[in-house]
């Protein structure tokens, strides 16, 4: 069985309206077509790579199941540190979530299984690196350094401070290597060099595959491999995935159906799409999503160069606690969004609420019921008052979650992105806006290559205390 999209509340029979009917997938009928179709060639032309990840990785699992084995055998290493930030670290830090136990740091190793625990030190707020170095002993951390351009000015800085305070705790300089595995580009980038140099442990991010398509390389293979998840079965499900999604019938796709209905609706001025999980498992994989879909599909020019602005903006919320926050303004608030609901229809436990409190009935109905049942019923309550208020919304079913669906999610997402694109006949795969604020940094900090930057900042207009209070 495969994840499936359940889209009955974005038709109007069912909300009203502000969803969608056949009119509208006729409209845009000759796009999807031309959509399809560019999936396909941009496939062959090898412009989409990520989708080859669940195809052609049997040498690099082996080579991280060899890797975690040894780390393992040598029994010094009790905590695996990811230094990344956005493509390079949301995945990591979505996959172990969603898979491992939820107190995993707080497991005993035996309870691990022998794995170390997992930190991913995803921003340079110096607090946090230094209050981080109080509760980990240097000597046990393996820091996987993950970089495809190895230039990330966090991402360097943070490898930087660690790299001289683990010189200090360690005897001689040649025990690095039992410290520091690098995940990077083949060749460019000044992560290959520095681990070429000091003779470190190196994975590689394939050229073709962008940073948040990278989850199913070893960005997001070797953290999930090192804390005990079969990613062999990460990969089939991406795998099955990728199959169900290339059709020509695009209503077979769950991809394509996924990227075609916010289209029509963004059309529809719908520009906010949340994602709301109802299972924590499921909540950072919003965050890995929203970063994938926002960085992709948010662009100023088209493919022709025209000025577009286009994208629209996702939006992560959890079930049930953020009907106790946000529904409010998704039921009775502006028609500007559409609402993904992630559905997991069989939890790893079943918790069975106690039949007590029989004087107050307002409390006992709840008994002998389970959570397993209240959390699913407020789901379909929740669409169930969307609907009502005519809120666009659809929803993802996850049989279970476990590596086979975490697998075919992320690779359905990340070709509901890039179809996205295509719709709108943009760039899903580069970021300028993001390299913008990269190269502005660079330019502060005086990095050789920026000068002209440098000057382009320098000619801003200043600031003045007039719009200060
Ligand atoms: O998706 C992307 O390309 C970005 O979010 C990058 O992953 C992020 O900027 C980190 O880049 P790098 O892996 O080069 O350090």
């Amino acid at each position: 069985m495969n994840l499936r999209l359940d889209y009955n509340n974005v038709i109007k029979e069912y909300v009203g309206e502000h969803g969608i009917d056949s009119d509208d997938f006729n409209e845009y009928k000759d796009k999807i077509a031309s959509a399809i179709e560019g999936m396909k060639k941009k496939k062959d032309e090898g412009k989409m790579d990520f989708r080859l990840m669940p195809f052609v990785q049997d040498d690099v699992v082996n080579d991280i199941n060899d890797y975690v084995e040894s780390v393992k055998e040598k029994g010094v290493i009790d905590t695996f540190v990811v230094l990344g930030i956005g493509g390079s670290a949301l995945g990591p830090i979505a996959v172990q979530q969603a898979l491992n136990h939820p107190y995993y740091n707080e497991l005993t190793k035996e309870q691990r299984k022998g794995c170390p625990r997992l930190y991913v030190l995803d921003n340079v707020d110096p607090e946090k690196i230094v209050n981080f170095l109080d509760i980990v002993d240097l000597k046990k951390c393996l820091f996987n350094v993950i970089s495809k351009s190895g230039s990330t000015s966090e991402t360097m800085s943070q490898f930087m401070i660690i790299e001289e305070k683990m010189k200090k705790v360690l005897d001689n300089e040649d025990e690095l290597k039992d410290h520091f595995v690098f995940t990077t580009d083949k060749e460019k980038g000044n992560l290959v060099k520095i681990g070429k140099e000091k003779g470190y442990k190196m994975f590689v991010v394939p050229s073709g595959v962008g940073g948040r398509f990278s989850e199913l390389t070893p960005v997001g293979l070797l953290a999930a491999a090192m804390c005990g998840i079969n990613i062999s079965e990460l990969l089939r499900g991406a795998k099955e995935m990728d199959m169900a999604c290339d059709k020509t019938n695009y209503r077979e796709s769950p991809a394509y159906m996924y990227a075609i209905i916010h289209y029509i609706l963004m059309n529809k001025n719908k520009k906010l799409s949340v994602m709301m999980p109802y299972s924590d498992r499921l909540k950072y994989m919003s965050d890995w999503y929203c970063q994938l879909w926002a960085e992709s599909i948010g662009k100023k020019f088209d493919n022709e160069g025209k000025e577009v602005w286009g994208g629209m903006t996702p939006i992560k919320a959890l079930g049930v606690t953020d009907q106790h926050s946000q529904l409010q303004l998704y039921t009775e608030g502006p028609f500007d969004k559409i609402v993904v609901f992630l559905k997991n229809e069989r939890f790893k436990n079943e918790l069975m609420i106690p039949e007590v409190y029989g004087d107050i009935p307002e409390i006992n109905f709840l008994g002998g019921h389970t959570q397993n049942e209240l959390i699913n019923v407020e789901l379909s309550s929740t669409e169930i008052a969307l609907n009502k208020m005519g809120k666009p919304n659809m929803k993802i079913i996850f049989p279970e979650i476990n590596e086979y669906y975490i697998g075919q999610f992320i690779q359905m997402m990340e070709i509901a992105t890039g179809f996205m694109g295509e719709l709108m006949n943009i760039n899903a795969f580069d970021q300028p806006g993001v390299e913008e604020g990269k190269n502005c940094t660079y330019a502060i900090f005086n990095k050789p290559g920026y000068e002209e930057k440098k000057k382009e900042l320098e000619s801003q207009k200043k600031r003045t205390d007039k719009f200060i209070c």
